[in-house]
């Protein structure tokens, strides 16, 4: 099994985790990249099933509206039942490296209002300790350089990824050599940064339940 066939095995998973729980008010929030792009077209078969979607950036809306799944705004939604979405790596704990796609601030915003969070992922994703992948941080644009300043002083080398501005109009810079041993802090001191809109380190709210494949099939880890 090559690596799509991963990513759409475990979108289709998905699928069948959330299939018994749709009704005609039901809204989905979908994450983005390659691995919500399987679920996105999975979903669209099911269309008649649930009322729409809240979309993690403004790609994964565009795919889901050329698909007819209605996008809602995150603010005239009352109850959003489950969130779907890739992650850059995962630990056993179900903590996660988001944002390679820049859209981290977006997807966090989804994933805190979600009453479950399904991450879907192939199994290149598993990692024993977080941190290989550089961790995502979008910045105010005028704040980057304090930001890079106060990442270093944190132990973390930050890099900024050029070309690039957010669906929020922000910057990214990506941070390698963080020591990532206890995610949940390192999460908690670079949101104390001025300027930091949101960083990629997802351990204050992990995923619930993490689909991940292989060539042996989906694995399932709560
Ligand atoms: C988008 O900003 C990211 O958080 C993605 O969820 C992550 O990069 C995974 O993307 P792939 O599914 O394309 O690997």
């Amino acid at each position: 099994m090559n690596q799509d066939a991963m990513k759409k095995a475990v979108a289709e998973a998905a699928i069948a985790l959330i299939k018994p729980d749709l009704d005609a008010k039901t809204i989905i929030g979908v994450g983005t990249g390659s691995t919500a792009n399987f679920f996105i077209d999975a979903l669209a078969k099911l269309k008649m099933d649930f009322d729409g979607a809240v979309a993690s950036s403004e790609e994964t809306a565009r795919r889901l509206q050329h698909h007819g799944i209605p996008v809602y705004d995150l603010n005239n939604v009352a109850d959003l039942e489950v969130y779907v979405d890739g992650a850059d790596e995962a630990n056993e704990h179900l903590e996660l490296i988001k944002g390679g796609g820049a859209a981290l601030t977006r997807e966090k915003i989804v994933a805190a209002v979600a009453r479950r969070f399904i991450c879907i992922a192939d199994q290149s994703k598993r990692v024993s300790q977080l941190g290989a992948f550089p961790v995502p941080v979008e910045v105010i644009p005028m704040a980057r350089s304090h930001v890079a300043r106060q990442i270093v002083k944190l132990g973390g080398d930050p890099e900024y990824r050029e070309g690039v501005v957010t669906d929020n109009g922000n910057v990214i810079l990506d941070i390698y050599n963080m020591n990532l041993a206890n995610p949940i802090e390192i999460e908690r001191e670079m949101n104390q940064i001025v300027g930091v809109v949101a960083n990629g380190i997802f351990a204050q709210r992990p995923a619930d339940i993490l689909l991940l494949g292989s060539s042996e099939g989906v694995t399932t880890l709560r």
